[in-house]
């Protein structure tokens, strides 16, 4: 996988570089530890993990990096090299409600760790912390950096306090904090993505039990690249949150119709289309877009199974088509990068990934497609929308690791 244009840093260009923020952020000195967690991209299952459907996400190389040192006191210090300032709580008084900063994220994680008794080592030493944020994932693009966050700093701090990393705890504090604390109603295949990442392989997790499985890529079948439309996302929690509470809603007025049905993705087809005077239009909409999503998603992975790249992209597309008509979730730059894409030959697929309302598409591509595509992406761009989009190619990456220091 992997020809799209784009320069990968170097692992250990990042790690230097975040070595000495930390040392001018902090203050020099020993101790330093380093951890990588991944963001996502999602092939397929588009907006199905809060309505109990099948996901297949990818986890990248690109994701969190972050830099850590214990104290001996209960001070927990926090910095980010894309934001200014420091920010510092204790840990007997972490805030009870989220600050509206990037920091919610790990605060949010800290906050569950330390309720459910795991913020001090075995020895019950202080578990005071200075942690520096970085890395190379677009943040709000629709790839996860927030599940990358949270994930890699349940992971960073389980490993600095001494305790086991367990990756469902890890999961647990992530959806704790990001719900609970940070306020977003999001699903669970983001923290699983990243938690249970494999390289060279996608997930697939059937967000009903949270049963898993890893499904190997073939690199010779196709390439997998993304196209920032540079349209943030920051904004879209509302529309998020707007979508779930209107699938739940068609659920519960399906349920009468489907009484064996334990959440949305289990409603028939038939039913659904039966029931359309009593969901309305809009309900209708979405909950088309639910149960077309389930059946395209399970055919995505016997063609995947299959070897066939061709039907594989061709459902992506056309999880596009109902991302846009039926979810209501896309843009026009959105729209135009998978239009432009899809008349490029080799493309085999294209589909906005993540939430929509602005971030990344995904592109599916025969492998060498590469550089071509990526100029043609960016000539129809800048010539609808006066700008260049970023494309990234990647590598299936793995799930959260220390690195050497
Ligand atoms: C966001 C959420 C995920 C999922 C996707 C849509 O990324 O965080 O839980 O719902 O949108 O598939």
């Amino acid at each position: 996988m992997g020809s799209l244009g784009g320069a990968r840093e170097h692992e250990a260009g990042l790690v230097e570089d975040l070595r000495q923020r930390f040392h001018a952020t902090f203050g020099d000195g020993g101790g330093v530890r380093f951890f990588f967690c991944p963001g996502r991209v999602n092939l397929m299952g588009a907006h199905l993990d809060y309505n109990g459907g099948p996901v297949m996400p990818v986890a990248l190389d690109r994701g969190t990096y972050l830099a850590l040192r214990r104290r001996d006191d209960d001070r927990v210090l926090l910095a980010a090299t894309l934001s200014g300032g420091t920010i510092e709580v204790g840990l007997a008084e972490l805030p009870a409600v989220a600050t509206g900063s990037w920091a919610d994220y790990p605060l949010g994680v800290l906050r569950h760790l330390v309720h459910h008794g795991r913020a001090l080592d075995a020895r019950g030493n202080a578990g005071g912390l200075e942690v520096l944020y970085g890395g190379n994932l677009p943040i709000g693009a629709g790839l996860s950096s927030s599940a990358s966050i949270t994930v890699g700093t349940a992971f960073a701090l389980l490993t600095a306090w001494q305790r086991p990393v367990d990756p469902l705890v890890a999961i647990r504090a992530a959806l704790s904090g990001e719900r609970e604390f940070v306020g977003v109603k999001c699903g669970i295949m983001d923290p699983y993505a990243v938690a249970l990442a494999r390289r060279g392989n996608l997930l697939w997790l059937d967000c009903r039990d949270a049963s898993y499985e890893h499904l190997p890529l073939d690199p010779s079948a196709f390439e997998i690249a993304v196209v920032d439309s540079g349209v943030s996302r920051a904004l879209a929690r509302g529309h998020f949150n707007e979508r779930v509470a209107q699938c739940s809603e068609a659920f519960e007025r399906l349920r009468p119709a489907a009484p064996e049905a334990r959440c949305l993705r289990d409603v028939p087809a038939e039913v659904v289309e039966a029931e359309a005077a009593a969901l309305g239009p809009l309900l209708l909409k979405r909950a088309r877009h639910v149960v077309s999503e389930v059946a395209r998603t399970f055919a995505a992975r016997d063609a995947l199974l299959a070897g066939d790249a061709s039907a594989f992209g061709a459902l992506v597309s056309a999880t596009h088509e109902s991302l846009r008509d039926q979810y209501e979730v896309s843009t026009p730059e959105l729209d135009a990068i998978v239009e432009l894409a899809r008349a490029w030959p080799g493309v085999l697929g294209a589909r906005l990934t993540g939430a929509g309302f602005g971030g990344c598409a995904v592109v599916i591509a025969r492998p060498g497609t590469g550089v071509g595509l990526a100029d043609a992406l960016a000539r129809g761009f800048q010539a609808r929308f006066g700008r260049m989009p970023a494309v990234y190619s990647f590598q299936s990456g793995g799930g959260p690791r220390e690195l050497a220091a």
